[in-house]
């Protein structure tokens, strides 16, 4: 029988101090899991830890430090037991404007943490734990990864390596560790603000389901992946986005254009 139960599973968040990163903590959790929750300052991480609750730990790690990453892993295999699950998270957008306006300083912090920061924690967490054990690496990609935007150029081409990785990692690690990655659309997190905050209701009437996203819809998804019932899924990126890839639904509601 498969099952969404993680009781004795320990998953490291990358990124898990607010927004996606917290709610996957949360979901894993409420299925029964051990928590390790990052960021960058230890304060963020312990406030988190505290919000979930329970078997949580907060550990303050930036996400390309790989001394900081070996003591977390370290850290959640000492007070746990195991890294059965590890959440790529972590994520950053310095990065806004035409590619061709972009210096190396933006394109480095975009890639590093997007991209390398994934493959840092997942050789890590392999070499500690899932290599020899099995277990589950999910990677917080985007939907921008599967398409073209205005000024997103630069951190959507870093989300488009991210889901190639999930499927090269995906085999690579076969067949112990699962890989996937969640592709989500616009969800009310601070980094996507720019992106939702001034214009919610626009991007609600465009949205089939009629609304942005919450960080839930996206934890739930990653508890998924990381459990049980996702037992033969592998290499795949799961679009989370209430159906914004489908087009503009406010179009679809109007019905046919006069005189069209
Ligand atoms: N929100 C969206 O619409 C959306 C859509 C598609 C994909 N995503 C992806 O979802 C992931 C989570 O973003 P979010 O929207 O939930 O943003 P958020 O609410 O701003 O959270 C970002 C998290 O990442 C942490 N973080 C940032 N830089 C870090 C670094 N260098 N090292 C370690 N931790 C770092 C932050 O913690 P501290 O500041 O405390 O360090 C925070 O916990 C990202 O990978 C993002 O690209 C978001």
């Amino acid at each position: 029988m498969t099952t969404m139960d993680l009781t004795g599973r320990t998953a490291i968040i990358t990124g898990a101090s607010r927004g996606i990163g917290l709610a996957a903590a949360q979901a894993i959790a409420a299925a029964g899991g051990n928590v390790v929750l990052t960021s960058r300052s230890q304060e963020s991480a312990d406030a988190a830890a505290a919000e979930v609750g329970g078997a949580a730990l907060g550990v303050a790690a930036h996400a390309v430090d790989a001394d900081a990453a070996r003591r977390c892993v370290d850290l959640a295999i000492e007070k746990f037991g195991s890294v059965d699950i590890l959440v790529n998270n972590a994520g950053t957008n310095p990065a806004y404007g035409p590619v061709i306006s972009q210096d190396y300083a933006r394109f480095q912090k975009t890639f590093d943490v997007n991209l390398w920061a994934p493959i840092l924690w997942t050789a890590l967490a392999t070499e500690a734990w899932l290599g020899e054990h099995g277990g589950a690496v999910i990677n917080t990609a985007s939907i921008g990864g599967l398409g073209f935007e205005a000024n997103l150029g630069l951190y959507n081409a870093s989300k488009a390596a991210l889901i190639h990785l999930t499927k090269q990692m995906a085999l690579e690690l076969s067949p112990r560790v699962r890989v996937n990655a969640v592709a989500p659309g616009v969800v009310r997190t601070r980094l996507a603000a720019a992106l939702w905050q001034e214009h919610e209701q626009l991007l609600n009437d465009a949205t089939a389901l009629n609304r942005i996203g919450e960080p839930e819809d996206i934890g739930a998804a990653i508890a998924f992946l990381a459990s049980d019932a996702a037992s033969w899924v592998t290499g795949e990126t799961m679009v989370i986005d209430g159906g914004q890839r489908l087009g503009d639904a406010a179009l679809f509601r109007k019905g046919p254009v006069a005189g069209a």
